[in-house]
């Protein structure tokens, strides 16, 4: 076998001394889904913290939660009214505390998100905003503009909202009247998501106070919420090209014609991100007497930008440590575009030092098990319905293992989705009445939107709900095929997706993968994947993935660690299958 050196791809630092962001497996728990602890049909923090040893058991290191503040729930949280406080249907601060008291002492850190770019209409801010009426310093927390046309009638500019319909709101010219003659307000998002104006300097304090009130509770580490969108660029120009954010993953091309959107990924922002990280650094200095980057608390940026060198930007040394790298789950089924996403996802980390970071399902895409289950080559749906051309469910698994086994491989810190270690689909047969993402009505009912990856997690096949919680109730029905797939139809069971998922991280973790350096193994058909780790300890992990149609044979004096799938009865690595070998230094 031979072995071509990246020499530039190795970048994830030195070993047992490398901070554990640079290689950490962090799982992230959707809350409304995750586990319902009091019966209500909606997860929250006590369900979490009961569930928690089974994180540790599973072996990830880490523990995101999407957001659990107080909020009107227009878009499932990410419409916050107060960034300090739990919202009742979650519990408590208290709650909270527990929760992150309980995960410390079982090893396990906890990042929470942060949303800056939009506040929900119920905010206090945005409420004073409305009754303080055009000019006041209130309207200034957020983009507030008069209307374009003879009597303001017509929005500021043309931008659209990336849920659908127009990215501006107009509101009543006098607060309370009913009447709509006022100004218009920006919201990138859904109506109740207005946007913070990000040159307001009140909007900056804010913020870093609330990294603060969440940094002394205890948290180690924040996912901030489409980081790219803060800024805009000055005098809000008209766009003309679609306005997109999943890129790819949701059907929509990057390509913006060599045109650079007007909303997204500004340079101004980050100004921002090296102030949060002086205030990050703060907490556990670096010069300072015992410091130990076991402690450190992190930034990770979610930014869907235009290329993994626009990405780079955000993990230079003085800002984020982090950002969420789509390039690997945006990829089609081809093993020429993942050996192409894990190559320039390296290369341009290691451009700034940062290491990167590797995602395959979150609550923003269909599942993982579902989309490599979808035809190669067309765009993935934005949510799949009864009507819509259905996945093979066989397929998309095995894929879905496959392509899991390939990403623990790599070096850096890798995201799980909540499920995917149980090989959950998304549900595809959800009736429409239950949708409540904004998506399905902002899109003229015409995209389907994220309801489907995001339903309540199955613990127990036999009971009701599936163990999720106490009750029957869950808020988004649970499709039938979750009986079979839950906690304890797969726990201790030989080949179930579990159990290779902690078969997975437990050698990941003892084979030191994901601080090693990586190498393209050469001799191998275009259709398959073929790469070694080594450690800084010295040991080397083949890793092959195989997508082509014809067994591969594993590379002579080499060991089996895992492997996603069953082999073929000569010992060959079949179709859709990825397989970790140890090899002889
Ligand atoms: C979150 C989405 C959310 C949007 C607006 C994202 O990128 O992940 O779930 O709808 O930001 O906050």
């Amino acid at each position: 076998m031979t072995q071509t050196q990246l020499d530039d791809l190795v970048h994830v630092g030195s070993g047992a001394d490398a901070a554990w962001w640079r290689s950490a497996v962090i799982y992230q728990i959707y809350p409304r889904s995750w586990a319902d602890g009091n019966g209500d049909g909606i997860g929250d923090l006590p369900g979490i913290t009961s569930r928690l040893p089974y994180l540790r058991d599973l072996g990830v290191d880490a523990v995101w939660l999407s957001p659990f503040y107080v909020s009107p729930q227009a878009d499932a949280g990410y419409d916050v009214a107060d960034y300090r406080d739990v919202d009742p249907i979650f519990g408590t601060l208290v709650d909270a505390d527990t929760l992150l008291a309980t995960a410390h002492d079982l090893g396990l850190k906890i990042m929470v998100d942060l949303v800056p770019n939009h506040s929900s209409d119920e905010h206090p801010w945005f409420k004073a905003a409305l009754a303080a009426g055009p000019g006041s310093p209130e309207r200034e927390h957020y983009v507030f503009r008069d209307g374009l046309g003879p009597n303001g009638d017509l929005p500021p500019n043309n931008w659209l909202c990336v849920f659908g319909g127009a990215a501006w709101t107009r509101v009543s010219s006098e607060a309370g009247s009913g009447d709509t003659k006022g100004q218009w307000y920006l919201h990138l998002f859904d109506p109740k998501q207005p946007d913070f104006n990000w040159d307001n300097p009140k909007v900056r304090d804010e913020f870093e106070d609330v990294l603060k009130f969440w940094l002394d509770r205890g948290v180690d580490g924040f996912r901030v919420d489409v980081a790219n969108a803060l800024i805009k660029a000055a005098g809000l120009p008209d766009w003309d090209e679609p306005l997109h954010i999943l890129g790819d993953a949701v059907g929509v091309p990057h390509d913006h014609h060599g045109k650079k959107p007007p909303m997204w990924d500004q340079d101004g922002v980050h100004e921002v991100y090296l102030a949060w990280r002086r205030i990050l650094n703060s907490y556990n200095p670096i010069d300072a007497e015992g410091y130990s980057s076991d402690s450190d608390r992190i930034l990770c940026a979610e930014a869907w930008v235009e290329s993994p060198e626009r990405l780079s930007r955000y993990v230079r040394q003085d800002e984020m440590h982090q950002a969420f790298n789509f390039e690997f789950l945006q990829a089609q089924w081809r093993a020429g575009d993942l050996r192409d996403a894990v190559t320039k996802s390296l290369a341009a980390a290691d451009s700034v030092g940062a290491p990167t970071t590797w995602v395959l399902s979150n609550h923003d895409v269909v599942r993982h098990a579902s989309r490599l289950g979808l035809p190669v080559g067309p765009k993935r749906p934005n949510g799949i319905g009864i009507d819509d051309p259905q996945p093979d469910a066989a397929l998309g698994l095995r894929r879905a293992r496959a392509a899991t086994a390939l990403m623990l491989a790599l070096p850096g810190s890798s995201y799980l989705y909540q499920g995917e270690e149980l090989g959950l689909p998304d549900s595809t047969d959800m009736p429409d009445e239950f949708r409540q993402d904004p998506t399905w009505a902002r899109s003229g009912h015409t995209e389907r939107g994220r309801d489907g990856c995001r339903v309540p997690m199955p613990w127990e096949g036999d009971r009701p709900s599936y163990g999720f919680g106490p009750s029957d109730r869950t808020w988004l029905p649970q499709p039938a095929s979750y009986r079979a797939l839950a906690v304890d139809r797969q726990v201790d069971v030989e080949g179930s997706t579990l159990e290779l998922y902690r078969a997975l991280l437990a050698a990941r973790r003892e084979n030191g993968l994901g601080t090693g350096s990586l190498s393209l193994l050469e001799g191998y058909s275009r259709d398959v994947v073929a790469l070694v780790n080594e450690s800084a300890a010295g040991t080397r992990v083949v890793v092959i993935t195989n997508l082509g149609a014809e067994p591969v044979a594993v590379p002579p004096g080499t060991t089996m660690l895992v492997s996603s799938g069953p082999l073929t009865l000569s010992g060959t690595v079949p179709t859709d299958t990825t397989v970790w070998l140890t090899a002889q230094p």
